[in-house]
């Protein structure tokens, strides 16, 4: 059986990107497997996690990225069917949505539409919801479209917030969301 083939691209620490190449190694009969990292921050934890995992990675310029002479023939060498973002902080550019459509999915760290667009990314996001009081928030995991965190959600999922928990303490019980969901919801999205 032929697998579907992702390409995860990241930005940062890549603790989800871990998750979905062990997942995807660590599940029988897993219809997902992951082709390639590619990255645009040449000093990036995300690069070591998937050396130390053999999974190729390949680290870009935000110009290279936005090149399609550059990334279709990649994507094309590593026979890519498919992106996930996971902490990637660039906007994907357009001939990519063409060329993958419905086949590029991000997560984002808050109950989109709230804590979504510009400069809402990671820890910024956490901070505001505890400065704001809210008493819940969660994930969101949406196909990308040509908007920043505007595509079509496909999977939401709420926590608590706790009294006086700390923008770390919110992002902790994020990760622990996104290890949980993700890697699933991409298998299951992307193979049927
Ligand atoms: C994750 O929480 C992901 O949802 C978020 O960045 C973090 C990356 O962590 N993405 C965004 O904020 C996108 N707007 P990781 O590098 O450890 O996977």
């Amino acid at each position: 059986m032929k697998r579907f083939r992702i390409a995860i691209f990241a930005s940062g620490s890549g603790s989800n990107a871990e998750n979905i190449i062990r997942y995807c190694r660590d599940t029988a009969d897993c219809a997902l497997e992951v082709a390639l990292v590619v990255c645009n921050r040449p000093t990036a934890a995300v690069i070591e996690r998937a050396q130390r995992l053999d999974t190729p990675v390949k680290v870009l310029t935000r110009d290279e990225i936005n090149n399609p002479d550059v990334m279709l023939p990649l994507l094309a060498g590593y026979d890519v069917d498919g992106i996930a973002l996971a902490g990637f902080l660039l906007m994907i550019p357009d001939f990519l949505i063409e060329r993958y459509p419905q086949r590029i999915i991000n997560i984002h760290p808050s109950l989109l539409p709230k804590y979504g667009g510009k400069g809402m990314y990671g820890r910024h996001i956490h901070e505001a919801v505890v400065v704001a009081g809210e008493k819940e928030t969660g994930i969101t995991i949406h196909h990308v479209s040509g908007e920043c965190d505007g595509g079509a959600v496909i999977f939401q999922t709420a926590i608590p917030v706790p009294a006086g928990a700390s923008a770390a303490d919110v992002e902790q019980s994020i990760h622990d969301l996104e290890r949980l969901h993700y890697p699933r919801v991409l298998a299951s999205v992307l193979t049927t």
